[in-house]
């Protein structure tokens, strides 16, 4: 598979089928993502990987605490910037938008929108899942790092034919995750990332974002 072609067939898939994934893959998978660079040659990438029983249990202990705490916690980190501008804040409400119509969920069904966002905690089904870590004293630099990290696994999925979905609705749940896989104090839980194998007759995968163009966000110049 091309790089064009991997970048072209990633996208975040929603809905997967329950078909296994074997360990080896992921191994191979993390252990080619961590040919990523970061600068300084840090890798302040720190990943837990959770299959079969492993991920089952991280799944029931966030259904348990959702009993009491539906949305979670308040996360380490500011997920979004708390007073999104323009024109991020639109491009945020238009995918949400385009996501809910997928599936025909309009925006006054509140209770049906936020069922689904709660699939995020079963990781929408992949058999597999990653949460991401950080060491806290990581600057912009280490998040940037770690964010090309997370891009070569998802590239790489694709050439095994999986597919992912990165998940920072992870971050909410960040005690309950903490407290089953042991994550030490000095890691923040930046995501978690869902990976198997999208079921294609699921609506919500047939979402395609959208995307700005070069003359929204580069600026060329040929002349002094
Ligand atoms: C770091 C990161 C965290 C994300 N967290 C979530 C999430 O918690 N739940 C979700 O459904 N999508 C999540 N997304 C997916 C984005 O909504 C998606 O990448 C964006 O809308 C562009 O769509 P595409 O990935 O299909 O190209 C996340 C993406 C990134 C990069």
């Amino acid at each position: 598979m091309k790089v064009s072609e991997a970048i072209a067939t990633r996208k975040t898939i929603r809905a997967f089928k329950p078909d296994p994934v074997a360990r080896k893959a992921i191994e191979d998978i993390l252990t080619l993502a961590a040919r990523a660079p970061s600068g300084g040659n840090l890798q302040p990438w720190r990943v837990y990987a959770l299959l079969g029983e492993a991920r089952d249990e991280l799944v029931r202990r966030v259904a348990e605490k959702r009993k009491t705490a539906p949305m979670g916690e308040t996360p380490e980190y500011h997920i979004y910037p708390p007073d999104l501008t323009e024109p991020y804040k639109t491009r945020r409400a238009r995918v949400g938008e385009m996501m809910y119509a997928t599936m025909n969920i309009p925006r006054e069904d509140r209770m049906a929108r936020l069922s689904f966002f709660g699939r995020n905690w079963e990781f929408f089904g992949a058999p597999v899942g990653l949460i991401v870590t950080i060491d806290r004293q990581m600057q912009q630099g280490q998040w940037a790092d770690l964010g090309m990290f997370l891009e070569n696994v998802m590239l790489l999925a694709r050439e095994h034919g999986l597919h992912t979905c990165p998940q920072e609705a992870w971050a909410v749940h960040h005690s309950t995750v903490r407290e089953y896989l042991s994550v030490p104090q000095n890691e923040m839980i930046f995501c978690g990332m869902a990976i198997g194998y999208a079921d294609d007759a699921a609506p919500v995968n047939g979402l395609v974002t959208e995307r700005a163009g070069l003359d929204e966000f580069v600026t060329f110049r040929d002349r002094a």
